[in-house]
């Protein structure tokens, strides 16, 4: 409760309504709110055409980490590099938001090869293959705000930070727009707040359609700075805002932060479902019972309806070498890959139709995949809403000893169908609760509801 307390004196300080916060741009339904284009630098150069492509960048990074090209089952002695690290954040120069502004293209008309991997069956685009840049080019952005004046005077040594994904906050997918493989995409965006070790980035998507950049989705993650043999949090330098545009940016960083705490607090696994959700519970499982043989169990499944569970599928893949990042552990972007495209196909074989992707919201990275790991996927259809489907999907790593599974993510996605697709039901409490959750997912990115959990409408009924 203190938490939103906070959350709603500070959006009250910033001029916010009920419904977010709407400057100079795109106002995301629910607690995010993403600005769309900012002034930073040289809003011509902005326009423009990137002048290097995400291959470019992916060098450039490789380089100034010091990683190897070649895999080695051998871990290299990092030590030396804690010896760059600052002990106080006012060691470090503060850093603004065009310091790290960047653009990156991906050269889809002119690279047959590439447009080779990017194709999906339809002649639209992977967003799998997308989710990987956007992971990778948000990284880079991270290591462009970072400046540390030791690092100078150690010119040879490759940046002692390790910078790793913590989160993909939010991506919301512009309603109609459907990517070509046969055009250049565009991938621009800047460090948009930071705590001490943390440090969130707001990245633009556009692609270049009848001689115009047309927008596609906006997404926010967070990154984690760490020490150079990931045992503990690093410092990083201090974003100030520096004109009105980037207070506004900085300021929703902060609101963000906040709400990610309302969504951890609210969590189904710390409180129970508010009364409306108890009531829609009590009332699936009358409709589904048989009160006059006070018959507890589900037997009547109302016609065209399926139960969660057999909405699952599953997956499991051994995370090669070619799956690593820069620090030998599996890339974020693979993860996110493979789990969106297990997602989109449990929303095809639920609904019988190719679907698009509308949201992905709250996919938290909670541990490190090492190399050489089983990663095991399953997804299944949460909550349904006339032709929408919120698809959860749990990405964990599987002893293949014991097969006890560790979580890694948590994945929520959001998909439109052309037509209405069947309902799913729970069964079970358990599948109740994800049904609640889902639907909360599914409420906040829809914008009909402004808080994760405990509050049902926009309006600020319970506080
Ligand atoms: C992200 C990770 C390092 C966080 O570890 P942790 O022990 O919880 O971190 P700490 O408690 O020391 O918190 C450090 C900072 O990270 C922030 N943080 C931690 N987890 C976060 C998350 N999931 N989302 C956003 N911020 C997060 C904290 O708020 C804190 O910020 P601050 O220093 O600015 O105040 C850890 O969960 C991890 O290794 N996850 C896997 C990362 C990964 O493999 N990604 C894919 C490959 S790059």
């Amino acid at each position: 409760m203190r938490v939103r307390y906070l959350f709603k004196s500070f959006q009250a300080a910033l001029g916010c309504t009920t419904r977010g916060l709407s400057v100079n741009g795109f106002l995301f339904p629910g607690n995010h709110v993403i600005i769309q284009r900012s002034s930073l630098g040289d809003a011509a150069a902005q326009n423009a055409m990137p002048t290097k492509t995400v291959r470019d960048m992916v060098d450039k990074f490789t380089c100034m980490v010091g990683a190897s090209s070649t895999y080695s089952a051998a871990t290299v002695d990092r030590t030396e590099l804690l010896k760059l690290l600052p002990k106080s954040q006012d060691e470090l120069p503060t850093r603004t938001m065009s310091d790290s502004w960047d653009s990156a293209v991906i050269p889809l008309s002119t690279n047959k090869c590439l447009r080779e991997k990017y194709i999906t069956f339809n002649e639209g685009v992977r967003i799998g293959r997308l989710l990987e840049d956007l992971d990778v080019f948000s990284a880079w952005l991270c290591y462009r705000h970072v400046h540390n004046p030791r690092q100078a005077e150690h010119p040879d040594l490759p940046s002692p930070y390790i910078i790793v994904t913590g989160m993909m906050d939010r991506m919301d997918f512009c309603k109609g727009v459907k990517l070509d493989p046969n055009h250049d995409i565009r991938i621009s965006g800047h460090v948009s707040w930071t705590g001490t070790s943390s440090i969130e980035t707001i990245v633009h998507v556009d692609q270049l359609q009848d001689g115009a950049w047309k927008k596609v989705t906006t997404a926010v993650f967070v990154f984690v700075a760490r020490d150079p043999l990931n045992q503990g949090a690093a410092i990083i330098n201090k974003l100030v805002p520096n004109t009105e545009e980037e207070k506004k940016i900085f300021e929703q960083g902060v609101l963000n932060k906040l709400s990610r705490k309302i969504v951890k607090e609210e969590s189904l696994f710390k409180q129970p479902p508010n009364e409306t959700e108890k009531n829609l519970v009590h009332e699936l499982f009358l409709s589904m019972s048989n009160p006059k043989q006070h018959e507890f169990a589900p037997k009547r499944k109302p016609q065209g309806s399926r139960w969660i569970s057999e909405t699952k599928i599953k997956n499991i893949i051994m995370c090669h070498p070619e799956h690593r990042n820069r620090f030998g552990k599996v890339f974020g972007g693979f993860i996110m890959r493979k789990a969106i495209e297990l997602a989109w196909t449990s929303a095809l074989v639920h609904s019988g139709q190719r679907c698009t992707i509308s949201h992905i919201d709250d996919v938290v990275f909670t541990r490190p995949v090492e190399v050489g790991s089983l990663l095991y996927l399953n997804a299944q259809v949460v909550y349904t809403d006339g032709e929408h489907m919120q698809v959860s999907t749990k990405a964990s790593m599987m002893d293949p000893v014991t097969q006890t599974l560790s979580l890694t993510n948590i994945f929520h996605f959001t998909f439109a169908a052309d037509s209405a697709v069947p309902p799913v039901l729970p069964c079970t409490y358990h599948e109740a609760m994800m049904y609640l959750d889902g639907r909360r997912h599914y409420q906040l990115v829809t914008g009909e509801r402004r808080y994760y959990g405990q509050q049902e409408s926009n309006e600020d009924r319970h506080d």
